[in-house]
């Protein structure tokens, strides 16, 4: 139970890795809001994990709907312990001058303007309590990016720098900020960053990892369990990869 007593919003924690978050942190005896634009799979997934989980519809590129999943959440449970940055979308894998500005938007929109918006929907609350922990699902394409997925990366390298940002000026309230940077991992989103799902494309991602596998959900879960958990009380401002060595 290392989460236990806490709350904690996961955005686009209806699928894939912030699925894994969400169900690890129930587990760990926290409470959670599955806070997702696919409303539906929300409620399923909230379903799924029992009464310490609530479902929210949420689009996290919209000033207005992630003040209102504020709120939600702060009228559920009065305060907000722990919020995880984890809904994210990419363009599929194109050359960077062909990537439509309509893509380019989306993309900078879901990744990094929802960081900002969320930050200015929940900090002054953590900021009033003197604690709070705050973990950006980011990409080892921020740190090595692949060719052909070129704004999706600076996205994830905007986030990483943004996760050290904030550290440094919220260590002072008592807000940690971290991150994680998942390897390509089993979830609906992979088809998207491989543009096939075939045995061949498969081989040629998993050549470039060392411990030979794709990330999962559960591994995702496991790392932010720990870093939002008391036990990383004296770690901010770190961006860790989940890579299985993919990064050295
Ligand atoms: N899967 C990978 O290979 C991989 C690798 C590195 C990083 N990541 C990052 O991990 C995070 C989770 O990705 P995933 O693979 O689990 O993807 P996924 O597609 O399985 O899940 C993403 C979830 O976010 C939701 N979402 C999308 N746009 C939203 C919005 N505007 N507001 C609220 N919710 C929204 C979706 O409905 C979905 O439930 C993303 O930030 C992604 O960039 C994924």
């Amino acid at each position: 139970m290392r989460l236990k007593g806490k709350t904690a919003i996961i955005t686009g924690g209806a699928s894939g890795f912030g699925a894994g978050i969400a169900r690890k942190f129930v587990h760990e005896g926290c409470r959670v809001m599955i806070a997702d634009i696919n409303g539906t799979a929300a409620r399923h997934m909230a379903q799924d994990l029992g009464p310490n989980a609530v479902a929210q519809d949420a689009d996290v590129a919209r000033a207005a709907s992630v003040a209102e999943m504020a709120e939600a959440a702060r009228a559920l449970w009065g305060h907000i312990d722990i919020l995880v940055n984890n809904a994210g979308v990419t363009h599929l894998p194109t050359p960077l001058e062909d990537v439509t500005e309509e893509d380019f938007d989306r993309v900078l929109a879901v990744n990094a303007k929802s960081v900002f918006l969320t930050a200015k929907a929940i900090v002054p609350q953590m900021k009033e309590r003197g604690v709070g922990v705050i973990l950006n699902v980011a990409s080892t394409a921020g740190v090595s990016p692949r060719p052909r997925l070129n704004w999706y990366n600076a996205s994830k390298g905007w986030m990483i720098t943004a996760t050290k940002a904030m550290a440094v000026e919220l260590a002072p309230q008592g807000i940690r900020v971290n991150a994680l940077n998942p390897v390509a991992g089993e979830t609906p989103l992979l088809k998207s960053f491989m543009g096939e799902d075939t045995p061949e494309m498969r081989a040629k991602f998993l050549a470039t990892i060392p411990l030979g596998r794709f990330s999962t959900p559960e591994d995702m879960g496991n790392a932010a369990c720990y870093l939002c958990s008391d036990e990383a009380s004296m770690i901010t401002g770190v961006a860790m990869e989940v890579d299985g060595g993919r990064c050295i």
